[in-house]
């Protein structure tokens, strides 16, 4: 099938991101959200990056007014109903995302993907609410999603291959590399993510290093952009604690245990970057 027109729900950071890959891509995009003061700032948000591309001659000018073009606000889910593909990028909780893949069951048309960008809740139960579930699926983009080239694509139980070949084909379009994975508690990037940062917060709690030092090793030892802290950080303490839970109730293996530090933080509300404190301070 082909997608020419996606609604994405939720202009926080992952959604603004998504859209604007989406828009700069040539589709037409819907930003959805109840919020409209959240979709102006995501919209001023996308502009600023396109302008920096343009001042750094990635793009042209016009390549940027058409990506703006293709962006249209939205703050009702019933515009879902002209779309192909809804992409959605609400708050990561069960009972959110459930109740807004009922309601675009009902509004979108029969030929409508539904597509969720969580990072690591189960596909295969957001898609038994719908009458559809074969064309439910996970893509997982990455922060920031305008940089970041990976994009998981997470099959259902029941997800068919022709919305999967739908959804790894306009990840193609996208400019971005999907990456083919089943449905199993934190899928195969915070699988991995998550327990290296949780480990590396056991190192700060026992007292082996310093979160500076801790990040330098990595940095420079291992090669990784940023240091797991330094990304902890950048992701949010809360969403690491959240998916270290998922982790720890989904496979019941005490290896997934959050260390207690890290828990220590969120209740202080030490979320990282976005509360201007975590492992480090933000002005
Ligand atoms: N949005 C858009 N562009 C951004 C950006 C953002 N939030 N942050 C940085 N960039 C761009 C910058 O504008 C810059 O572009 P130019 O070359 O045009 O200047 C480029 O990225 C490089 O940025 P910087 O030079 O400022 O800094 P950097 O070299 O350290 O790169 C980074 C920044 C790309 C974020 C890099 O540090 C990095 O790759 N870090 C790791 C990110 C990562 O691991 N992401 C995955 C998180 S896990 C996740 O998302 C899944 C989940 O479920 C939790």
């Amino acid at each position: 099938m082909s997608i020419k027109k996606v609604m994405v729900i939720g202009a926080g950071q992952m959604g603004s991101g998504i859209a604007q890959v989406c828009a700069q891509a040539g589709f037409d995009v819907l930003l959805n959200d109840m919020n409209e003061v959240a979709i102006d700032k995501g919209l001023a948000n996308i502009e600023k990056l396109l302008t920096r591309a343009v001042d750094k001659e990635r793009i042209t000018a016009e390549e940027k007014e058409n990506t703006l073009n293709n962006l249209t606000k939205s703050t009702q889910l019933q515009d879902a109903k002209s779309c192909d593909l809804v992409i959605e990028a609400v708050i990561e909780n069960m009972d959110v995302k459930t109740k807004v893949f009922q309601q675009l069951d009902e509004i979108t048309p029969k030929h409508a993907i539904l597509a969720s960008n969580t990072s690591s809740l189960p596909i295969t139960e957001i898609a038994a609410v719908t009458k559809r579930p074969d064309q439910v699926i996970g893509m997982h983009f990455m922060n920031p999603v305008p940089v970041m080239k990976l994009v998981e694509i997470i099959r259902g139980l029941q997800t068919s291959d022709e919305t999967y070949q739908a959804i790894e084909n306009m990840t193609n379009e996208l400019r971005k590399t999907p990456v083919e994975v089943n449905d199993f508690p934190g899928f195969v990037s915070n699988r991995i993510l998550m327990p290296m940062i949780n480990e590396a917060i056991y190192t700060v709690y026992e007292g082996v290093a310093t979160p500076e030092d801790v990040d330098t090793v990595m940095k420079l030892g291992m090669n990784h952009p940023m240091g797991p802290l330094t990304l902890a950080d950048f992701i949010g303490l809360d969403t690491c604690l959240y998916i270290m839970e998922v982790l720890y109730e989904g496979f019941g293996d005490s290896k997934y245990r959050p260390c207690p530090l890290l828990r220590k933080y969120v209740k202080a509300g030490w979320l990282g970057k976005k509360s201007g404190r975590g492992f480090y301070e933000y002005n």
